[in-house]
């Protein structure tokens, strides 16, 4: 949530800032300002609404100046409104400073700081950091901040300007994310890595409670005490290219034309002589292998809807016993990780609050680690014993589509690897299931061909407030995504059920207004789902199916059929997940949202 972004160099630093922002839209949209540092002054400028807004309010100003921070907020503490957006200042107007993450402590540490005779001129917790930090300040700027860090709790991300010190910016990190650039006489920080592709690949990792110093001459990193921290460069391998929409109206459709191009580069030097090897990343043996008797797989939104589906085939392909959780109820349960357990955490960002402190949780009762994750560096990343990387590109649309689909192919790359390691899975049905999806970018590809079947569905229902979306076994997931997609991005109420479920209470929704989208590929269970079907239409519910090319009875049973081409009963979701990330799209293109930054969501959310 929140992005920052902070640059001094040579540079005009608002077009930097506002270059930034707009790379950092997806973490939150509801406001945005910047403060920049000229002739000794620090001038602020904030508007409500889009960063274009802030951008045509800074052109009016003619605001210049080689250095300053920006910020683009989800509002947490406080509306939306001038006043809470930041940056924020101090009283005296000594420091401004913006903010990602929630100060746990900052009602007492205003109470303090109000009985000391400071005006606030904010509702924010944001306000409390600057007031304390102005108050902390004696002339020496890491003495300040090392006090600053000791008195709050919570999680912050924050870059911070003096108006004494020319040429340098502050930053602090504990709980929230960080990147500091490096660019040839220049400095950046900014809250993810698309800010800074425009300007520098190399970039440096704050980790947690370190204090940073970033000017044009470099960057000092410090820990909480105080003590100096020598940090490695690492070089980003995302383009900046891979953060354009090219000819595509909107990032989502992208997104979704990319997933056969996502399969493909996430098998690529994965799959050796016809067998899957991930030795390279996974430097496990056969005893460490063989020493875990439990799984459990843990995260947040369609990262968890991933997850189920990977449930369903480590479940058969491994003897492990399985355990997916949503990362905010793990965390509070007592599911009891131990040295017999293997902990998987998947998330996109890798920058989930819950589901970094779900991986705390199990790394603190021994279990071994491992995150799935498309951010190389990220938190979760740099927490865990292993990674496996999505290889997905850089995902902008807030709605997860490709990554979720990155997400299901490293999982089964994974379960197909511990399949055969711990020898529960044989080799000639390796083989057989891997042959298939190595079959699966060119069959998802061919899924999206028939977008136009799909758009022409959503014209006909674009009008609904309901829709239900059933599936079983390996489609109950998909149907979970389904469901989540349209509400996400079209607004439109949609609930998922496992279609045995539905008798069980949602079927009292029922009538000609609810469609019910079925997710029926031709699979061990598509009687009972077609059953299903019958129970619906006997309540007057329009039926549309996703199912699979060649099904002719189906077509006597549901009013519109989408189609997918066949694949094994396992494979079914990396297909059938496509026409309903594009109907979602469609319906929303229909009722004119904001597609890829739908209202009150974030992209990454950092806080808990
Ligand atoms: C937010 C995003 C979702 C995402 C979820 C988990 O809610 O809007 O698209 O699925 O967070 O994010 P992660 O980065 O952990 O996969």
């Amino acid at each position: 949530m929140c992005g920052i972004v902070g640059y001094v160099g040579m540079r005009n630093a608002p077009d930097v800032l506002l270059e930034g922002l707009k790379r950092l839209e997806y973490r939150g949209y509801d406001s945005a300002g910047l403060a920049v540092k000229s002739d000794g002054r620090l001038e602020v400028i904030k508007e409500v609404g889009k960063v274009a807004d802030l951008a045509r309010l800074v052109e009016e100003r003619q605001l210049e100046g080689c250095q300053g921070i920006g910020h683009t907020r989800w509002a947490t503490h406080g509306g939306v409104s001038v006043d809470n957006a930041h940056p924020h200042c101090d009283d005296c107007g000594n420091f401004v400073l913006v903010h990602n993450g929630i100060i746990e402590n900052y009602l007492d540490l205003r109470e303090e700081l109000e009985a000391a005779g400071v005006t606030f001129t904010s509702e924010t917790d944001t306000e409390v950091i600057v007031q304390l930090l102005a108050r902390l300040y004696q002339k020496d700027m890491l003495d300040a901040l090392v006090k600053l860090t000791e008195k709050l709790r919570g999680s912050y991300a924050l870059a911070i300007m003096n108006r004494e010190i020319d040429g340098t910016f502050y930053c602090l990190r504990k709980g929230s994310p960080l990147i500091l650039g490096i660019g040839d006489g220049e400095g950046f920080c900014a809250s993810d890595v698309p800010a800074l592709l425009p300007y520098t690949r190399q970039v440096v990792y704050l980790e947690e409670g370190e204090i940073a110093a970033v000017s044009r001459d470099g960057i000092q990193v410090w820990a909480s005490d105080g003590q100096r921290v020598e940090k490695s460069i690492s070089t980003i391998d995302w383009e900046v290219s891979m953060t354009e929409k090219a000819a595509y109206p909107h990032y989502m459709l992208k997104e979704i034309h990319e997933q056969g191009a996502v399969l493909r580069t996430t098998l690529k030097g994965r799959v050796e002589n016809g067998k899957v090897d991930l030795s390279p990343e996974l430097a496990w043996d056969k005893k460490l292998v063989e020493s875990w008797r439990k799984l459990h797989i843990v995260a947040c939104g369609t990262s968890y809807y991933a997850a189920l589906v990977a449930e369903r085939v480590l479940e058969k392909w491994t003897d492990l016993e399985v355990k997916v959780d949503i990362a905010s109820e793990y965390r509070y349960r007592h599911l009891r990780a131990d040295t017999e357990t293997l902990a998987v955490f998947v998330s996109q960002s890798g920058e989930t609050a819950d589901t970094l402190a779900a991986c705390r949780l199990a790394r603190s009762q021994g279990a071994h680690c491992l995150a799935v994750t498309n951010v190389r560096g990220s938190t979760l990343a740099r927490e865990v014993h292993d990674v496996l990387l999505l290889k997905a590109g850089p995902e902008i649309g807030v709605a997860a589509t490709k990554t979720f689909m990155g997400q299901i192919a490293a999982l089964y790359l994974f379960a197909l690897y511990l399949g055969r390691m711990r020898e529960t899975l044989s080799a000639a049905e390796g083989n057989r299931l891997l042959e298939e999806m190595l079959r699966l970018p060119y069959k998802v590809e061919v899924t999206l061909e028939r977008e136009d079947s799909v758009r022409a569905l959503a014209e006909k229902y674009a009008d609904r407030k309901d829709f239900l979306f059933l599936g079983r076994g390996m489609s109950f997931p998909v149907a979970l995504e389904g469901a989540l997609k349209l509400k996400e991005i079209s607004y439109v109420h949609a609930e998922a059920y496992a279609a045995g479920e539905m008798k069980h209470g949602p079927i009292a929704l029922l009538e000609a207004a609810v469609p019910v989208m079925v997710i029926i590929p031709r699979d061990g269970l598509y009687e009972k789902t077609l059953s299903n079907i019958q129970e619906a239409k006997a309540r007057k519910a329009p039926i549309l199916a996703v199912a699979t090319d060649g099904d002719e009875l189906i077509s006597r049973h549901a009013n519109d059929v989408l189609r997918v081409p066949w694949t094994d009963e396992e494979m079914t979701p990396f297909l059938t997940v496509v026409p309903l990330q594009l109907f979602a799209y469609h319906m929303a293109r229909l009722r004119e949202c904001e597609i890829d930054q739908p209202r009150n969501l974030a992209k990454s959310v950092t806080v808990e």
